[in-house]
């Protein structure tokens, strides 16, 4: 069976060996298995942290959790009664296809609307698609935002919260060198701050690291000794760079010890101002991380 539908998860299966598995909480995606070195399994690409919750009470640590409707603290006058990164991460999805299952790939789509709780705090017409598709060396998601309104636009940011499984002291994230950031570590009280130019050619996260990207290349490479993933993406013109190390991660209950040591988020999205969508209409954005194996 190529799509698995368990209790509370999804678990897609490649016939080639590769297998990624999301929570219908969220649509988390809290295991991505590919790339194998001879005679020997696919290896977790994802960090997950021992400590998260996987119960629908918590957004999960780790995986690939989605922020939507807006990135951080809500600043949009319609995102008020929203908590950090918005809703899509902390409401249950429905399972609703599959949409490709052949030897090339396995694709399945999730959908969330406005529900009960959701129009509580956020009373927009809106719906959200989420397809995510395995193949053999790389894991592609896409979220799909339509605008249900007949007569306003919709304002929102969205960004896939990728925790890469990589040792945080050796890993570089490249092309970054001469685009605009903003580094979260320095904000001032108002949460604002001022904007810099990155100069290095390879970024790593071996101190505490917030940094939001604005208008970035969009392809990535997330890369340590022997391996690494690639991100590719499209509608997505941001990237965050984010390690909390023991400075932060410490003080986060659901992170595991040291757990800062395992991972990077490098997370592509659209976060800076404010992606309208004109009534009726859809936007896409999309990522495809791929196994990178020298
Ligand atoms: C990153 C933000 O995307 O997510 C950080 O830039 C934030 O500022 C981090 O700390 C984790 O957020 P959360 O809500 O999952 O703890």
């Amino acid at each position: 069976m190529p799509v698995q539908r368990l209790d509370n998860r999804v678990v897609l299966i490649h016939p080639k060996g590769a297998t990624a598995e999301l929570l219908l909480y969220g649509a988390t995606v809290i295991s991505w298995k590919a790339g194998s070195r001879a005679n020997s399994e696919p290896a977790e690409r994802l960090f997950l942290s021992s400590k998260a919750l996987l119960d629908g009470s918590k957004a999960v640590r780790g995986g690939i959790p989605i922020v939507f409707p807006c990135f951080g603290p809500p600043t949009h006058p319609e995102h008020s009664r929203l908590s950090q990164h918005g809703f899509a991460r902390s409401e249950s999805w429905e399972l609703d296809s599959t949409v490709t299952d052949n030897d090339d790939g396995v694709s399945v789509r999730l959908t969330l609307g406005p529900t009960p709780s959701i129009i509580a705090k956020y009373n927009r017409s809106f719906h959200l698609a989420y397809v995510v598709t395995l193949q053999e060396h790389q894991l592609s998601t896409d979220l799909h935002v339509t605008n249900t309104s007949t007569s306003d636009g919709l304002e929102f940011q969205a960004l896939f919260h990728n925790y890469v499984l990589a040792p945080a002291d050796e890993v570089l994230v490249y092309p970054l060198q001469n685009i605009m950031y903003y580094d979260k570590t320095e904000a001032t009280e108002e949460g604002r701050n001022k904007p810099k130019v990155e100069s290095r050619s390879n970024v790593d996260v071996r101190k505490f690291t917030d940094s939001v990207y604005e208008d970035a290349s969009q392809k990535y490479e997330v890369m340590w000794p022997g391996e690494g993933v690639q991100i590719r993406t499209s509608g997505l013109k941001d990237v965050v760079i984010w390690n909390p190390q023991s400075e932060a991660g410490s003080k986060m209950a659901d992170m595991e010890d040291g757990g800062w040591k395992k991972f990077v988020c490098v997370e592509p999205g659209c976060v800076r101002g404010f992606t309208n969508i004109e009534p009726g209409k859809t936007w896409v954005g999309q990522q495809v991380l791929s196994v990178v194996l020298m």
